[in-house]
C-alpha cells in the first residue's frame, strides 16, 4: 500500500510503499541504513542482506544521495528513533539516480548554502523551520477566525506609502509611479469599517540598506485592524494572539523543536499577559544599565531592545514613543501630544521587535496637519482621509513579523533561514 512518511503509525506491521529521496546512508557487508525522506518526515530503512535478493542489496549499498525512489517494506516500532517507527526493506525501485549532490552531510559555509537554496529547503533543520512557519500561519488563521475576524487581502501594488518614503521600491504602473507595499494597514483601517474586525496576511517590502540578522526585504506581515477599540484593546489581542502561536508550536511541532534543539521552557513561558514599559522609563533602564549613547526622543536600536529585553523573563511591550519617531497616522497621547498611543512588541533573546501596533488618528482635521508636516499630497492619500470624513471610530492594529516571529519561536539566528527564498540586501537568487 502507498503512503507517506508522516502516516506509517497507522501501518504498524503492515507492508508499504513510500515515495522517497535518499537523505543519507551508512552501510557494512552485511546491513545497510538508509535515512530517507519524503517530504513529510524522516525515516530509516534498513536493508539486511540476508534478508533481500543480491541486487536490491547492492542497489541499497551504492545509492547516491539525494536519488528519488520507491522504497517498499513491513513498518515495525523502534523506540531508539526519535520518530519511532523504522522501515524493514524488503524492494527498492530507483526513480531517478542522482549524481554529485552539492550538499554533503559535512559542514558548509552560509554563503555556499544560501546559493544552493533550492536544494538546502531539504534539509532536515531547514525542513523543522519550514514546518514551523507553516504552524505558525495556520495557528495565525485559526486565532483570527476564532475570533470573529474577516480575512481581507491589501493589494501589493500601491501608490501610496504606509511606513515612510525611503525605503520604497518603486516600479513602473502603465503611465503612473508605483510603489511594492510596505504595508496594508492604510487599506487594512479602510477594510475595518467595512467588517470591523479584520486580518491580513501577505508578503511587504522594503528597501532597506540593512545588513542584520533580522531584515529581509521581502517578508510577510500578518495585519489585523479593529474598529472600536484602543491601544489598550490592542495590546490585549496582540498578547493573546502571541501566546496562542507560541503554546500551538508547542503543541503541534515537537519533532521539529527537538530537532531544532529548541529549548522549549522558552516558549512555555511565553503566556499573555505580558510585561509592559513605557518608553521613558525604558531611556530610564537604558541609562540604569550604562547605555550613554541614547537620549529621549530617538529611536532605540538592536543593542538598546535586547537589553531592555533581558530585563523581563516574557516577551515586553514599550509603549507610547515620542510621536517624531513614529509614523504619520499614530494618535497622540490625550493628555501628552508628544508621544503617541503605540508599542513596539520586543521578543526575548535577542530577537528584537516582533511587533509594531498603534491607535490610529481619528480626527480629520488631525489628520490633515499630520499631511502638511509629512507633505503628503495626491489623490494616493485622498481616500484615506476619507475614513475621517463619514462615521470615524477609535480604531487600532498592528502588524507582526512573520520571519522574526518564526526565528524567535524556532531559536535560529538569522531571519534568512525562515522563509524559504530569502530576499536579502544583494542577494535576489534563486
Ligand atoms: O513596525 P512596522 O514597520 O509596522 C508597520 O508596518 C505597521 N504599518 C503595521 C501595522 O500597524 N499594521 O513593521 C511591523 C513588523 C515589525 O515589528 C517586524 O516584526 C516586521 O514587521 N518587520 C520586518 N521583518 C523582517 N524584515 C524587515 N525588514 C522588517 N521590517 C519590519
Ligand atoms: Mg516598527
Amino acid at each position: 500500500m502507498k503512503t507517506t512518511i508522516s502516516q506509517v503509525s497507522e501501518h504498524v506491521n503492515q507492508e508499504v510503499t513510500i515515495g522517497s529521496w535518499l537523505a543519507n546512508k551508512r552501510s557494512s557487508g552485511k546491513i545497510a541504513f538508509l535515512q530517507l525522506r519524503d517530504g513529510t518526515g524522516f525515516i530509516q530503512g534498513v536493508v539486511v542482506k540476508a534478508e533481500v535478493d543480491e541486487e536490491t542489496f547492492q542497489l541499497a549499498k551504492n545509492m547516491t544521495q539525494e536519488t528519488s525512489l520507491y522504497i517498499t517494506g513491513t513498518v515495525v516500532e523502534d523506540t531508539r528513533s526519535p520518530f519511532g517507527y523504522e522501515l524493514q526493506v524488503k524492494q527498492l525501485e530507483v526513480i531517478h539516480e542522482s549524481s554529485d549532490y552539492p550538499i554533503t552531510p559535512k559542514e558548509h559555509g552560509t554563503e555556499f548554502l544560501m546559493d544552493h537554496r533550492h536544494l538546502w529547503l531539504r534539509s532536515k533543520k531547514q525542513h523543522a523551520i519550514m514546518k514551523i512557519r507553516n504552524d505558525i500561519i495556520r495557528a495565525t488563521y485559526e486565532y483570527f477566525n476564532q475570533n470573529g475576524y474577516v480575512k481581507i487581502d491589501p493589494p501589493i501594488l500601491t501608490g501610496a506609502s504606509a511606513e515612510g518614503t525611503t525605503e520604497l521600491f518603486h516600479t513602473k504602473y502603465f503611465d503612473e509611479e508605483a510603489y511594492l507595499s510596505q504595508s496594508g494597514q492604510l487599506y487594512m483601517e479602510a477594510a475595518a469599517m467595512a467588517f470591523g474586525k479584520v486580518f491580513s496576511f501577505g508578503p511587504t517590502f522594503r528597501a532597506e540598506k540593512s545588513k542584520t540578522r533580522r531584515h529581509l526585504i521581502e517578508f510577510w506581515m500578518i495585519e489585523p485592524e479593529m474598529a472600536f477599540m484602543d491601544h489598550e484593546d490592542s495590546l490585549i489581542v496582540q498578547e493573546e494572539y502571541v501566546s496562542y502561536i507560541a503554546q500551538s508550536v508547542l503543541k503541534n511541532c515537537r519533532l521539529e523543536l527537538d530537532v531544532l534543539e529548541r529549548d522549549v521552557s522558552k516558549l512555555e513561558n511565553i503566556q499573555a499577559p505580558f510585561p509592559r514599559i513605557t518608553y521613558d522609563d525604558a531611556i530610564k533602564l537604558l541609562k540604569e544599565k550604562g547605555y550613554d549613547d541614547i537620549e529621549w526622543g530617538e529611536d532605540f536600536g538592536a543593542p538598546h531592545e535586547t537589553a531592555i529585553a533581558e530585563s523581563f523573563d516574557k516577551p515586553v511591550f514599550i509603549t507610547e514613543y515620542p510621536a517624531n519617531i513614529k509614523a504619520f497616522y499614530m494618535k497622540p497621547h490625550p493628555e501628552r501630544p508628544e508621544v503617541v498611543l503605540c508599542a513596539d512588541l520586543i521578543a526575548p533573546e535577542g530577537y528584537g521587535e516582533i511587533i509594531g501596533g498603534s491607535q490610529r488618528i481619528d480626527d480629520l482635521h488631525l489628520m490633515e496637519q499630520r499631511y502638511k508636516e509629512h507633505h503628503l499630497t495626491g489623490d494616493a492619500y485622498e481616500w484615506y482621509l476619507e475614513l475621517r470624513k463619514y462615521g470615524s471610530v477609535p480604531h487600532s492594529g498592528f502588524g507582526l513579523g512573520l520571519e522574526r516571529t518564526v526565528a524567535w519561536m524556532s531559536g535560529v539566528e538569522h531571519v534568512r533561514e525562515t522563509i524559504p527564498f530569502p530576499r536579502l540586501l544583494n542577494r535576489l537568487y534563486p
